[in-house]
């Protein structure tokens, strides 16, 4: 029989209904792992389970929205009732702002709904997940922050505020659990063909020729583009990394 990557692995993908999670949850899948795929849409949590399923592979979906301590509390019972363990989380529920206001017209609602989200949400989570990895004696942990965790972006302040922090955050949960065999890195994607860039760029047409002319590559990426480095990140293969953000990004950042 042929031995997989990720065999009896139980791995958690929040924001696993589209883009860059659910093409994650279903390379986990592929690869051998239990997945469980925490987001809000149900009906495409359903449909991403029996996408998974109708290729051979197992997966649940929970209804969890970030923002949410006690949804949080129960996702985590829910995986510990089944599964009594957590090898590897993908933390990469997030959204951007649509209006693109400059940093002195963003709403305090807006600011609020996207670091409750991108960066609380991801803290929230990352609680969780480590006292159960200490527990067991181990686990690895992915967050998704960005390029624009890297640098600024006119029009997305609160969205790069919280991209900066999921990757202060990483880093330091990484020195704090390093001797306890809990590995934790940050994956910075570039522009990556998923809903979250679609409705911007319906809106500002413009968006899409300035995105790639940004883009070294002269493409936008692909959200299994990002799956496989993040499979890379949870096993083995990176057993020598921790606290680093990984840039897949065509080019994005290289140059001067
Ligand atoms: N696309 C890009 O160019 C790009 C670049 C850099 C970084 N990223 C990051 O990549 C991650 C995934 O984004 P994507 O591009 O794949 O966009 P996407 O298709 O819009 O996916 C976002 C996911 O997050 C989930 N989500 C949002 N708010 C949530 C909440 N409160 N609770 C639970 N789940 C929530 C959504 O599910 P529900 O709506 O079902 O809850 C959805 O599954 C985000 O963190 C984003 O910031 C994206």
């Amino acid at each position: 029989m042929e031995i997989k990557r990720f065999d009896n692995k139980v791995v958690l993908v929040t924001g696993g209904t589209s883009g860059i999670g659910r093409a994650t949850a279903v390379a986990f899948a592929s690869e051998g792992a239990k997945v469980i795929i925490a987001a809000r849409r149900e009906n495409l949590g359903i449909e991403v389970v029996r996408e998974i399923k109708d290729k051979g592979g197992e997966a649940i979906f929970i209804k969890t929205d970030i923002r949410n301590p006690a949804e949080i509390d129960s996702l985590f019972q829910a995986i510990l009732a089944r599964y009594s363990r957590l090898d590897c989380a993908f933390n990469n529920a997030g959204l951007s702002s649509l209006g693109m206001p400059p940093a002195a017209k963003i709403t305090e609602e807006d600011w609020d709904d996207i670091l409750n989200t991108n960066l609380r949400g991801t803290w929230l989570c990352m609680k969780q997940e480590i006292s159960q990895m200490l527990k067991q004696g181990g686990g690895m942990i992915v967050n998704t922050a960005s390029v624009l965790g890297l640098t600024g972006e006119y029009g997305l302040a609160s969205y790069c505020a919280s991209k900066h922090g999921v990757i202060g955050l990483t880093k330091t949960a990484a020195l704090e659990y390093v001797h306890k065999n809990i590995r934790i890195n940050a994956m910075c994607p570039g522009p990556i063909r998923t809903e979250m860039l679609e409705a911007p760029m319906a809106k500002y047409p413009k968006m899409l020729d300035m995105c790639i002319a940004k883009t070294p590559m002269r493409r936008m990426g692909e959200a299994q583009e990002i799956a496989g480095a993040v499979l890379w990140l949870c096993s083995d293969e990176s057993s020598f990394m921790t606290g680093k953000e990984m840039v897949v990004a065509g080019g994005q950042g290289v140059a001067s």
